[in-house]
Order: structure tokens, then C-alpha cells, then sequence
């Protein structure tokens, strides 16, 4: 590792295949950073227990994340790509940092308050813990940036709370990290309710653009996407605000900037609008998905990566964790 090289830590769950959202919103800036930070992503399968799971669900989308990370562009040779219940630093840094995270704090995350409603019948004491999980992830590694979508912003500020007071108490010994957004792409709506993010787990298959779609169906869900009866393409997330989805979609996919894509479909109709989208989306998933084809069917190969990327990980969450352990006073 480059130690010249700011230090980039992220994350995401295997809780589903993986949308559009993550890719624009998360997954292509990792893959970007990649040449000038020193980076490590994870499998994040702790935090995808949070919620109720089927053990085979989980255990193939995990797998298919590890290939998904492969496939966008994720190069183990120059990152640290691993799972993250394979480095139980993880889970012991947890505990040592709950102690430094106040009741009051975790209530107001506005993710537990939406998963309570969802999960209305399973609020567990994960659930709301969950983001403590999220700050050993990036503590443990001395990480200076967080690349993610706007929805884990808070996460991150909780994160650096948490961080500052433990330094306040025991000197400079973890690294505050800064959240790190991009400015498109930081939050793709749901195409069927465009006050939503776009999610994974959504119970509507309408509602997200899934990596892995066939062209077909990516074709079919634009087209049903929701707009409004203007017919005409403007950005304004106040009173249009699937249309201006569409357009950072768009935007995302294809590089061109709002006052572009505004210009190109000035007096066409929104038939026209969707299915240019839809087509910018299919040509930006159809090489991804060839090469996640080909990684896939060799688990060998992901096996043997991941395994390496574990003891990595492990060997700089152990030394952060241990430093931590050493400060509180335990007797190592
Ligand atoms: P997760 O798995 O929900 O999402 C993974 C990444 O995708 C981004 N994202 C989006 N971006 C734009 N538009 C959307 N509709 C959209 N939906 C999701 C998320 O912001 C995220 O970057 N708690 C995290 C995983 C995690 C993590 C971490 C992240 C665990 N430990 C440590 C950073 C650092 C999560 O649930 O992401």
C-alpha cells in the first residue's frame, strides 16, 4: 500500500442485486479512485443481517456482489477487496465503539427511523446499532475518505462524532474521515415514486434498474417510469421530479451535462426522452455484464482473492484495533 495515497474506505450489502443507484451513486467513483487513493472496499454481510435474510439469498448475493466489485472494475491487485465478516475485527470494534456512541445519537439517524417503519416487525437491536458497525468499518482502517451516495451521509458524520470523541479522550489515535459525494448520480430516485431513493430491496421490481436486467426489461421499466403531463424535458426536482431523475440517469450514463440533455430533447416527446435513457443505461450494464458472467462461473478464482484481501484487511484492523484496546486499558 501507497502511504502517499489518501486512504479510501466504502462499502455496500448484499441485501439484493445490485440498482443503477449504487452504480452511479457509489460503484463507479470506487472504481475511479482506484489509480490515486489507496483503496478498500467491502462486502458489507454484517450489516445486511440487520434485516430478516434467507441463508441461500444471502450467501449468493454475496458472491454476486464480490463478482459485481470484479466486473464494474474493482482490481484486486490494486485494491483491497474483501467480505467483511471475514476480518472479525469488525465486530470487536464494534463493541469497544458502542461504548463512545450515545442512545440519543443513533435515534436520530434517519435510516433506522425509515427501517423501523419498513421492518416494522423486526426492530432489532442490530438495526439500530447499525451504524456504529459502519464507523468500525471506516475507523478500523485509518480511512481519510468515504465515497457513497447522499443516503449514508449521516452515517458518516456519526462516524466522525464518534471518532473525535474518542481522540478527545485518549489523543489522536483515529483518523476522522471526510464523507465524499459526487456531485451527479449522489441520489438516483425510484422510477415508480420519484420521492423515493431507488433501492434494492424495494418490493416494486418497477421501481429500480437493476444491474444484472436484460436489455428488454431495463427498456420496459423506463418506459413506464413515472413523469408528469408536460411533455418536456426541464430539470426542476421541485415540481418534475421523475423527469429530473431521468435526466441524472441520463447524465450518468452518457457524461453529458443537464443543460445538454435539455438542449437534445428540446420539442420531442417523453416516448423519445425514454428510450434514448434506456438505451444509454443498456449500453453503459452490457459489457459489465458480460464480464460478470465470465466471473461468476469461476468461484475458485473469487475465493482465492478474497481469502488474500481478508488477511490484508485484517492485518490493519488488528493494529487499529489493538491501539484502541490498549488505550481503554485493557490488559493485552
Ligand atoms: P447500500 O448497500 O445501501 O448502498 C451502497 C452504496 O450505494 C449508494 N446508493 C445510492 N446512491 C445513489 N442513489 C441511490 N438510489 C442509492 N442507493 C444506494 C449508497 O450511498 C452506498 O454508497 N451502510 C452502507 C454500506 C456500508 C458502508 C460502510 C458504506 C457498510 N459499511 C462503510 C461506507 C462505509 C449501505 O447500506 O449502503
Amino acid at each position: 500500500m501507497d502511504k502517499a495515497k489518501k486512504r479510501v474506505f466504502s462499502a455496500i450489502q448484499p441485501s439484493g442485486t445490485l440498482t443503477i443507484g449504487n452504480y452511479f451513486g457509489a460503484l463507479k467513483n470506487h472504481v475511479a479512485m482506484q489509480e490515486d487513493y489507496d483503496c478498500i472496499f467491502s462486502v458489507a454481510d454484517l450489516h445486511a443481517i440487520t434485516v430478516k435474510q434467507e441463508p441461500e439469498k444471502l450467501y449468493m448475493h454475496t458472491l454476486e456482489l464480490y463478482a459485481i466489485f470484479l466486473a464494474v472494475g474493482l482490481d484486486p491487485e490494486k485494491s483491497i477487496i474483501f467480505i467483511q465478516s471475514h476480518v472479525p475485527a469488525h465486530t470487536e470494534f464494534t463493541w469497544l465503539l458502542n461504548c463512545f456512541t450515545q442512545f440519543g445519537e443513533l435515534s436520530r439517524m434517519h435510516q433506522f427511523k425509515e427501517k423501523s417503519k419498513t421492518h416494522s416487525d423486526n426492530i432489532n437491536a442490530g438495526l439500530f446499532d447499525y451504524p456504529v458497525l459502519m464507523a468500525a468499518d471506516i475507523l478500523l482502517y485509518n480511512t481519510e475518505l468515504v465515497p457513497t451516495g447522499q443516503d449514508q451521509k449521516q452515517h458518516i458524520e456519526l462516524a466522525r462524532n464518534v471518532a473525535q470523541r474518542v481522540n478527545g479522550i485518549y489523543g489522536d489515535i483515529l483518523v476522522v474521515p471526510e464523507p465524499y459525494i459526487p456531485r451527479t448520480g449522489a441520489k438516483i430516485t425510484s422510477l415508480q415514486d420519484p420521492s423515493k431513493k431507488m433501492s434494492k430491496s424495494d418490493s416494486n421490481i418497477n421501481a429500480f434498474i437493476s444491474i444484472l436486467d436484460e436489455p428488454d426489461t431495463i427498456i420496459k421499466k423506463f418506459k413506464r417510469a413515472v413523469t408528469d403531463s408536460e411533455a418536456l424535458v426541464k430539470f426542476d426536482e421541485e415540481s418534475k421530479p421523475g423527469v429530473s431523475n431521468l435526466m441524472n440517469i441520463y447524465s450518468c450514463a452518457t457524461g453529458r451535462s443537464i443543460a445538454e440533455i435539455e438542449k437534445e430533447f428540446e420539442g420531442k416527446g417523453y416516448g423519445d426522452f425514454k428510450m434514448a435513457v434506456a438505451q444509454s443505461v443498456v449500453d453503459v450494464l452490457s459489457p459489465i455484464q458480460a464480464e460478470y458472467k465470465r466471473i461468476i462461473s469461476d468461484k475458485a478464482y473469487m475465493s482465492k482473492k478474497f481469502t488474500v484481501a481478508a488477511e490484508r484487511a485484517a492485518d490493519i484492523a488488528n493494529d487499529t484495533l489493538r491501539r484502541l484496546k490498549e488505550k481503554i486499558g485493557f490488559y493485552i
